[in-house]
This record gives C-alpha cells, sequence and structure tokens, in this order.
C-alpha cells in the first residue's frame, strides 16, 4: 500500500499531513494524484486528508468490524485460472439492465452525506460518475436534492431510498426521483434498525446542520438525528415494521424497476422474486449494520443458485480489485456496486478523484478479463476460479 506520507502539500490543500477536524473547512484537492494507483491508495490518502470525523464515519463499520474484515478475506482467497492462447484483442464488457446500458459492471452504491467530504457534496460525485460513464445510486441521505442531483448529472442515476415510517413521504421522495428521470428505486431493505456503530460513537459523529439531510426537508429539522436515543434501538423515522406488504405496496405505484437492497439469505432471495422484485443486491451493507455475518461473497452463490437466472443479482460490500468484480460475475452476479472507495476518491481529488477510482477498477477488470480468456461478461462463469484448491 501507498504511504500516504509521500503525497503531502499536493496542490489544494495547504498542509496534507494532519487530517483537519472541522468537516465544514475541507476543501479537497482537484488533482488526483498521479502516485495513487490503487483503491486502497486513495484510502490511505483518504486517512490522511479527509477530517477525522469524515473519515471514521466512512471506513467505521458495525461493533467490532469482523464482517469488514472477512468482506476482504473472502474475496481474497478466492483464486483464479487463467486461460491461455485466446484472442482477447477485444473486450466486452457492456451489460443491459432492464434497457439500460452499462459500459462496465460496476454501479456506485448509494451513501450518505458527501458534503462531509467535499463542498460540493453529491454535485462534484455526480460530476466524477459521469464522466466515468458509471451509474450512481444516489442516497435517500444526500446532503444534496435529487432534483440538483439530476440537474448535475452527465450520466445515469438511480434512487435510493428506505421506506419511512410516514408512507406519503416515502410515496413522494420515489415519485420525485422518478420525475427527476431516476431510472431505477433501490429499496433499502436490510435496516429495520441501525447497527452498533461504536466507531461512529468514539469520533462523536454528528451530521453539522448546514449539511441537511437535502431529500428529507419537511420531515427531519436540519441536525436531527437519525440514530435512536440511548438505549433505544429504533430510529425516528425508519420504520422496523416493514413486511413484504410494503414492497407490493412501493410496487403498486413505482414506474421504473425496484430493485431489493441487502439480501443476504437465499430464502429472503426466493421471496424476493415471488415478491416481483425487478432484481436484488446482495449486500451487507459494507458490514456497517450486524457484524459477524457473512462476507457477501461467501453467500453470493447460494443466492445466485436460488435465483436460478429469473432477476439479475448485484452485489457489494469489499469489492476493492477488478479480479474482485471478475469474481463475483464468476459466482452469478450481474454487475458490483462500490461504496467507500468512491467516497475516498472524492475526499482526495473531487470528481477527479472519483472519476479516476472507477477507472482504475475498470481497467483492472479488463486486464483480468484478458489474462482470464474472457472476451464478453457472459463468458465469466465459475470455470474462471479455482474453487476448493489450495
Ligand atoms: C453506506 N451504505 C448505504 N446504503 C444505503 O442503502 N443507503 C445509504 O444511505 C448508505 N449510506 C452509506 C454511507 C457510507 C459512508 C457507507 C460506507 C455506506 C452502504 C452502501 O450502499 C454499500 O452497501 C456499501 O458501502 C458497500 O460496501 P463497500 O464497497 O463500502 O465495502
Amino acid at each position: 500500500m501507498l504511504s500516504a506520507c509521500a503525497l503531502v502539500g499536493t496542490p489544494g490543500r495547504p498542509s496534507a499531513a494532519q487530517p483537519q477536524n472541522d468537516v465544514r473547512q475541507f476543501n479537497p484537492a482537484s488533482q488526483a494524484p498521479a502516485e495513487a494507483v490503487s483503491l486502497s491508495d486513495y484510502e490511505a490518502l483518504a486517512r490522511e486528508r479527509v477530517p477525522r470525523m469524515a473519515y471514521e464515519y466512512i471506513s467505521g463499520a458495525a461493533a467490532d468490524e469482523i464482517t469488514l474484515r472477512w468482506n476482504r478475506e473472502s474475496f481474497d482467497r478466492i483464486r483464479l485460472r487463467p486461460k491461455i492462447l485466446v484472442d482477447v484483442s477485444k473486450l466486452d464488457t457492456g451489460v443491459n439492465l432492464f434497457g439500460q446500458e452499462l459500459p462496465f459492471p460496476i454501479l456506485l452504491a448509494p451513501t450518505s452525506y458527501h458534503r462531509l467530504i467535499h463542498p460540493e457534496g453529491e454535485i462534484a460525485t455526480v460530476k466524477g460518475a459521469g464522466a466515468a460513464g458509471a451509474t450512481l445510486i444516489a442516497s435517500m441521505l444526500a446532503t444534496t436534492t435529487i432534483e440538483e442531483m439530476a440537474k448535475a448529472a452527465t450520466g445515469p442515476l438511480w434512487f435510493q431510498t428506505y421506506i419511512l415510517k410516514d408512507r406519503g413521504f416515502t410515496r413522494d421522495l420515489v415519485q420525485r426521483a422518478e420525475g427527476a428521470g431516476c431510472k431505477a428505486i433501490c429499496v433499502t431493505v436490510d435496516s429495520p434498525v441501525v447497527g452498533v456503530r461504536n466507531r461512529d460513537q468514539r469520533a462523536h459523529f454528528a451530521l453539522p446542520p448546514e449539511m441537511e439531510r437535502a431529500n428529507l426537508k419537511g420531515l427531519m429539522r436540519p441536525g436531527g438525528n437519525l440514530r435512536p436515543p440511548e438505549g433505544d434501538i429504533y430510529t425516528p423515522i425508519l420504520d422496523a415494521g416493514l413486511t413484504w406488504k410494503e414492497i407490493d405496496w412501493l410496487r403498486s405505484f413505482a414506474r421504473v424497476p425496484v430493485w431489493l437492497k441487502g439480501v443476504l439469505n437465499p430464502d429472503d432471495a426466493d421471496q424476493a422474486v415471488k415478491a416481483g422484485a425487478s432484481g436484488i443486491i446482495v449486500s451487507n451493507h459494507g458490514a456497517r449494520n450486524l457484524d459477524t455475518v457473512p462476507a457477501t461473497i461467501d453467500i453470493l452463490p447460494e443466492v445466485t443458485e436460488r435465483v436460478a437466472g429469473r432477476i439479475p443479482v448485484l452485489m457489494d460490500s469489499g469489492v476493492r480489485r477488478g479480479t474482485d468484480v471478475l469474481k463475483a460475475l464468476a459466482l452469478g452476479a450481474t454487475a458490483v456496486l462500490i461504496g467507500r472507495p468512491y467516497l475516498y476518491g472524492l475526499g482526495v481529488a473531487g470528481p477527479e478523484g472519483v472519476r479516476r477510482v472507477i477507472n482504475i477498477l475498470q481497467t483492472e477488470f479488463r486486464i483480468a478479463m484478458a489474462f482470464l480468456g474472457r472476451t464478453s461478461l457472459r463468458s465469466i462463469d465459475r470455470s474462471a476460479l479455482w474453487l476448493n484448491r489450495p
């Protein structure tokens, strides 16, 4: 891993050696440092540069962060099986999701509060995503409205929402997102409560009041807390009473494909198909919800076997290398999402950092395809892996 110390003094930030603690003063560089060549390099730089509270919020996970470690270890354990003398002079990395052509099977996962690490917040992110040709799933918990994001976007957007206690507000959000041109709705279904986030607690994480949850104006006051009061487990706005009935309800008015995000159990995946979900996202929320649930890449084969091609299956949590993308596809995923890495890109070099992070992953993925003799996504299957071998 790159030593971030080697990169201090980059233009855009007067003193890069010591993270500023006030997220309101933070302004990332506009140039991506040439020495940062991998996603982990961006993470190392973000650790050096981004204000501590924001870095802890982004990088942290639930409780003892065991699943966070497993998300990486499980990818690393899978071995690849090269294939020689295949004509790989042309690679087709495109994938079609409900009529939307993606140039690469890599999307940006919904993540909250981008203004913590860039003064333009999500506007900077959409610029970077658009420049790399990647679809961004805008978070309900953005610090910019979905309409403003759509206006600035040069690439496709999806919208992620939770089903809130206030159903009318939820319906309104979905319709606002559709009106703004979002191509899909991604309903996060893995958070009846929020996880034990000891890292946030230790860093005294709180969203500064001037960084509003812009989509939730009228529902939450600026500076309002999403976390439950001490000793309680329920949040003020998320609904712990959700069941499959609410998925039927949302589908009854949604006009774009509805994805369920946060599936970890093959039985739930089967139920999601029966409930009419357009697709599912296998995710442990980047290990931020319940510690010691398995790594998603370990569960993915069981889920894709159960779904058996009836709907597309995406996955996230721990994807950091092009080889990880290939492994996920070999185990049945149609595409993957990345979360933290593009936030590190945003915090290090704004839109250009986001673009670079995505480009690095896209390039690594193409390199992996070439070495394995796979010329299209369709040709990536389990024979690309050396499963159950030392
Ligand atoms: C998230 N994630 C998330 N998921 C979601 O459905 N809605 C949200 O608002 C957020 N917010 C959020 C903030 C931050 C800082 C992180 C790191 C993550 C989870 C996210 O969509 C995704 O599942 C994980 O980030 C994927 O794991 P990696 O790529 O970060 O390891």
